[in-house]
């Protein structure tokens, strides 16, 4: 297989680590609030299912308050092969994985690159399942083909993080969304890599790129299966008093029911519901002047809340003029 192959449609989010100092709070975000299936929890780490992998969701104990590991599924060794080849061809430096580490991610072997921002990009074909039954609060999370979630980004240097997904992974462009927010309009790029709808979303400020958000990414998102299962864990979630960043609301493109809540390191977790699976045959790039609908709005809307949440961003945004941000391109 050359190097002109087109691998849309074999990779797809398999896992995600956040490193976080807060594994009490975690767990208790993880298993009581959104309701997954705990399958490891100690002092120096939580492990969580979804479905019939056996780890999707790890938290280990560490500084960054973020998402610092995202593991890709690839078909087969065939694909990984292109994708190997592609990543030597870029002199993007490829390191190979220990067995302790593959066990905590519930693979058996993956590969590592430094991504965009310096997120670690992971990849892996085989995982390992479980057929023990899932023991969860909502019926089931949409996996499968689809991958596990997906990823909003926010980036100084958006075309070369859409060129990482594009050149390495074939990832084709679903739609765009431009929005208006406090004189600063925000480009958003939807990436997919497989039926869903988006697995990156890039987001850059038009003009003047700036970069208001500490983590790398902004939020991810997970897929419920039914309309239950996103009511009752908002209501689980504002129970046990987690904070809505912006409560439910659609998305004009992928057609979403979602909610936004921060987690306990600070960026948020989106959870949604029917988002729509991109048919390719006659797929049309559609471009939407608003991200919502209707709802997603901020839960608090004093104007203190405002003020302070404008002046935080606002200084980490003149900060960001500064900062370097990290490409693999
Ligand atoms: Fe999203």
């Amino acid at each position: 297989m050359s190097d002109a192959t087109d691998i849309f449609g074999a990779v797809a989010m398999g896992y995600v680590i956040v490193e976080s100092n807060r594994l009490d709070d975690w767990r208790r975000f993880l298993k009581q609030g959104l309701g997954l299936h705990e399958t490891a929890a100690d002092g120096n780490a939580l492990a969580f299912r979804i479905d019939a992998h056996a780890r999707r969701f790890m938290v280990r104990r560490g500084n960054a308050e973020d998402v610092t590991v995202s593991g890709w599924q690839v078909r087969d060794e065939a694909t990984l092969d292109i994708i190997r080849r592609r990543l030597a061809d870029r002199n993007i430096e490829i390191e190979a994985s220990s067995a302790e580490d593959a066990a905590f991610r519930g693979v058996k072997s993956f590969i590592r690159v430094k991504g965009p921002k310096g997120m670690a990009i992971e990849l892996f074909t085989r995982a390992v399942t479980t057929d023990e039954p899932l023991n969860m609060l909502p019926s089931g999370f949409v996996t499968g083909p689809s991958g596990m979630g997906h990823f909003a980004i926010t980036s100084k240097q958006p075309e070369k993080l859409l060129r990482f997904w594009q050149e390495i992974f074939d990832a084709r462009l679903s739609d765009r969304i431009s929005q208006e927010m406090s004189g600063i309009t925000l480009d958003i790029t939807f990436l997919r890599l497989n039926e869903r709808h988006h697995s990156i979303a890039v987001a850059a400020t038009r003009g003047l790129r700036l970069d208001p958000i500490r983590t790398r990414i902004q939020h991810m998102n997970l897929l419920v299966e039914t309309l239950e299962d996103l009511s009752g864990t908002f209501e689980r979630l504002t129970d046990l008093g987690y904070g809505m960043a912006h409560e439910i609301g659609q998305h004009p493109n992928d057609r979403e029911v979602s909610f936004y809540v921060l987690t306990p390191s600070g960026f948020e977790l989106e959870l949604g519901w029917n988002a729509l699976r991109v048919e390719e045959a006659g797929w049309k790039q559609g471009y939407y002047n608003a991200i919502s609908v209707w709802g997603h709005k901020p839960e608090k809307n004093t104007p203190l809340d405002k003020f302070l949440l404008n002046l935080g961003n606002f200084r980490r945004g003149i900060r960001s003029l500064f900062a370097t941000e990290y490409s693999p391109l």
